[in-house]
């Protein structure tokens, strides 16, 4: 497909066109996201609380994030699709860090996501040299909510947003192309989007930044307890529950299947 969007398109878009990008985590999700026409697709390890009903992100495995990315691989989206290293799977060495990425990419991931600054440059750069473009994530770091102390707004202080800044030079300098921004004030997104000269990818983190990330099921009202920072844009859940609601009650008075849901025999069937 000619113009499928690559991690090389997407980093030359700052500057010139907003990007956006949604997380998908199957066939179904990212088809829609894809017809769309979002830049880019991330699988991300969110995916732990929304689709598999767990508290955080931590327990999310490599296995449940190869499961997934295959998934969303298989609609074959123009928009890039980007897979989340999760919790576990890069901070123990580099050969684990690049093994991960490497098992990430060979299920259709066409960049990795990782969380982090600059103690991870070390872990950005062997696998961007193994050929895997790497997308950053600093911020709010949900991996590290217990080192933060909650899901908390981030670098609402001056030093804090200066070494949000640091950070970001740091992963801009081992390669990264795009760096998602989460939950910082909308003053230290601007300071690191006017300063990195790789995209800013923000979430909950203002207006002045390169592009905009939700996560799916936030976007069209499929969770109950959304993010401050989400925009719900539709109502799946009364969607979807009316359709079922609709179905059982059909069921529970006959009226479904009818006439052309059957299939008739070819001949009179007696015993
Ligand atoms: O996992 C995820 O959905 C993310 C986004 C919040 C950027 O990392």
């Amino acid at each position: 497909m000619s113009d499928k969007i690559t991690a090389v398109k997407l980093s030359r878009m700052k500057g010139s066109n907003r990007i956006v990008a949604v997380t998908a985590y199957d066939y179904p999700t990212a088809k829609i996201a894809d017809e769309a026409g979002v830049d880019a697709i991330l699988v991300g390890d969110s995916l732990g609380m929304v689709v598999l009903g767990l508290d955080t992100t931590l327990p999310v495995s490599l296995e449940d994030m190869v499961r997934h990315t295959a998934a969303v691989a298989r609609a074959k989206p123009r928009a890039l699709i980007v897979a989340d290293m999760p919790f576990g799977s890069y901070e123990s060495s580099l050969s684990q860090a690049v093994s991960s990425a490497i098992a990430l990419a060979k299920a259709g991931g066409e960049a990795v996501k990782l969380e982090g600054g600059s103690e991870y440059s070390d872990r950005v750069r062997a696998i961007v040299d193994a050929g895997i473009p790497v997308m950053g994530h600093l911020g709010l770091t949900p991996q590290r909510v217990h080192r933060l102390g909650g899901y908390k707004p981030q670098a609402r202080r001056a030093a804090e947003a200066r070494s949000l800044l640091l950070d970001a030079e740091a992963l801009a300098e081992a390669g990264v192309f795009s760096i998602v921004l989460e939950f910082v004030s909308e003053e230290a997104a601007d300071l690191v989007t006017r300063r990195t000269p790789v995209p800013t990818i923000c979430i909950g983190s203002g207006r002045r930044c390169d592009g905009q990330i939700l996560v799916f099921h936030d976007v069209v009202g499929l969770t109950s307890r959304p993010p401050p920072f989400a925009k719900r844009y539709a109502d799946a859940w009364s969607l979807m529950r009316g359709a079922i609601e609709a179905y059982a009650r059909e069921v529970r008075e006959g009226a479904f299947p009818s006439e052309e849901h059957v299939v008739r025999s070819k001949e009179r069937i007696q015993l």
